[in-house]
């Protein structure tokens, strides 16, 4: 039921606990490089904030990477916020400031540093037109000149097919005084029901009744929030441009470097149809309906400030990269993205997989080993291994060690709590200043097996389990037998042990 403060936002359900490694600092920084645009450095002492947080996993976990940062963020459900903050005090962060202001409280605060970085996640198109308001004021007052803003947002003509689904989903859900799980599965059923008699709706517009399918698999603490909230608008690019712009902000580049790389992304009549059309943010939309794309994740910049070929490519030299993925063996031929496919030949990649592999590596570096390939063609493949997870822009050295202590406190936190809980699913890297995903199993497994001195790691996640009645699941089935179990687990740890710890090692997780 919506309470006094939740404004029509879902607030009976807490949100889950993402992490979104698009919103670290130095993502951020290569995706405007990438565009060449100037951007605030990672390596300076920030101030970053970030609005409508959830649960803060994501602020918290780069709070612990870049302790020379501070942190701020807000969410105007409490018990997120305490949430966040329990596990701030947990892992002993203390450049990070959690608030349980609204936007329109954080937009009027007079306590708040001016800000060289604003991110919101998940945000705009899930409430009004008043709190977008209030956003983009609080961006307005506390934007410094030069500051980055990241804001992501459901887009159109990407969703136009499926918002009735959507308010179907909505107007079911209002029925009755029940609680929000309930409703939200009578919505679900009385939706699939009007499937089910063939209403045109779905036989016209292909792909929704997938989309409903789909829904239906999702945890409900996600559907609750991207589904059932009074507020939902998915935008065109061109009006988020335009609301942005009573903040003066300018839009520079797509978040994720490589849907930069217009060549590789669209046909060669497309490219001839996106031929000169301006001004850039123009072309965007343009590019929507080629993309058909349902989700979008944008940077402006209050002052945008172009960099000279000769500059960017200085910057593109001087940052130091490491594979933050596991190469996948044969490596995949293409890899699929929400953009299409994307050929990722073994051939052109590997080596530089391989050498990138081997531990942090600058562009400089690369180009010196790659003598073949031209500068620009290095910093689009690293573009694309970036924004496809395989690979990430080091933290520099001294920075990384400094960190350390941090990130262990964090990730000791993390591991303590995986005997009870799996809501966290991430490590903190302080190379790369970002995370790496790792579930509950292998968390249990990890924190066992760090423990050393000969600690049967197996047996001791087993005890665990057996006292909790918790089974294992393979190939959809639950695996009832005791030896069965211990088999599984077997499994997992190898795994664990030779393909995971030494990704972890080598980012300086453990
Ligand atoms: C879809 S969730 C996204 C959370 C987080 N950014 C993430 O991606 O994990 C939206 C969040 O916005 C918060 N929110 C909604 N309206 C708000 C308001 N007016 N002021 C502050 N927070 C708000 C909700 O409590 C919720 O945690």
């Amino acid at each position: 039921m919506p309470t006094e403060w939740s404004d029509g936002y879902v607030a009976e359900i807490n949100y889950v606990h993402g992490f979104y490694r698009e919103l670290s600092p130095g993502f951020l920084a290569l995706g405007a490089l990438a565009a060449t645009q100037s951007a605030p450095d990672p390596t300076q002492p920030l101030h970053y904030c970030e609005l409508g947080c959830g649960q803060g996993l994501t602020t918290n976990l780069l709070a612990a990477v870049s302790p020379h940062i501070q942190f701020y963020a807000n969410d105007f459900n409490p018990s997120q916020i305490a949430g966040a903050r329990a596990l701030a005090a947990e892992a002993g962060i203390t450049n990070v400031h959690f608030m349980d202001s609204s936007f329109a409280e954080m937009a009027e605060r007079t306590d708040l540093p001016d800000f060289d970085i604003i991110v919101l996640h998940g945000i705009y198109s899930w409430v009004s037109a008043e709190n977008r308001q209030a956003i983009v004021r609080f961006i307005a007052r506390r934007l410094k000149v030069g500051g980055l803003v990241y804001i992501s947002y459901n887009s159109l003509p990407g969703w136009a097919a499926l918002m009735p689904l959507r308010r179907l989903l909505v107007d079911n859900a209002d029925l009755g005084n029940v609680p929000i799980l309930k409703r939200i599965d009578q919505a679900l059923k009385a939706a699939d029901a009007l499937a089910q008699v063939n209403a045109r709706y779905f036989a016209n517009n292909p792909g929704t009744g997938d989309r409903l399918k789909e829904i239906a698999t999702k945890a409900r603490s996600y559907i609750a929030h991207e589904y059932f909230n009074r507020e939902w608008t998915p935008f065109y690019h061109a009006d988020v441009v335009s609301e942005l712009s009573a903040a003066k902000l300018t839009w520079i580049a797509p978040a994720r470097p490589f849907e930069g790389i217009e060549n590789l992304i669209f046909t060669p009549e497309q490219l001839g149809l996106l031929a000169g059309v301006e001004p850039a943010s123009r072309r965007e939309g343009i590019k929507d309906y080629i993309l058909n794309q349902q989700f979008r994740r944008d940077l402006f910049v209050k002052g945008p400030l172009p960099l000279q070929a000769v500059d960017a490519d200085a910057r593109w030299k001087n940052t130091s990269f490491i594979l933050s993925a596991p190469i996948s063996n044969p490596l995949d031929a293409t890899l699929t993205t929400p953009l299409g496919q994307i050929g990722v030949t073994a051939e052109g990649y590997l080596p530089l997989m391989d050498r990138l592999a081997k531990g942090p590596v600058t562009g400089d570096e690369l180009a010196a080993s790659f003598p073949h390939l031209p500068l620009r063609q290095i910093c689009q493949a690293l573009s694309i291994l970036v924004s496809l997870a395989y690979a990430h822009p080091c933290v520099p050295l001294e920075l990384a060690t400094a960190a350390r202590s941090s990130t262990d406190r964090f990730n000791r936190a993390v591991l303590a709590r995986s005997r009870l809980s799996g809501d966290i699913g991430y490590l903190a890297s302080p190379l790369i200043g970002s995370a790496l995903a790792i579930d509950q199993m292998n968390q249990m497994l990890l924190s066992a097996f760090l423990e050393g001195g000969g600690v049967d790691a197996v047996g001791v996640v087993w005890a665990h389990m057996r006292s909790r009645q918790q089974r294992l699941v393979r190939n959809g089935q639950m695996l009832m037998e005791e030896e069965d179990n211990l088999a599984e687990l077997r499994q997992r740890f190898d795994n664990l042990v030779t393909n995971i710890v030494p990704s972890l090692k080598n980012l300086w997780v453990v």
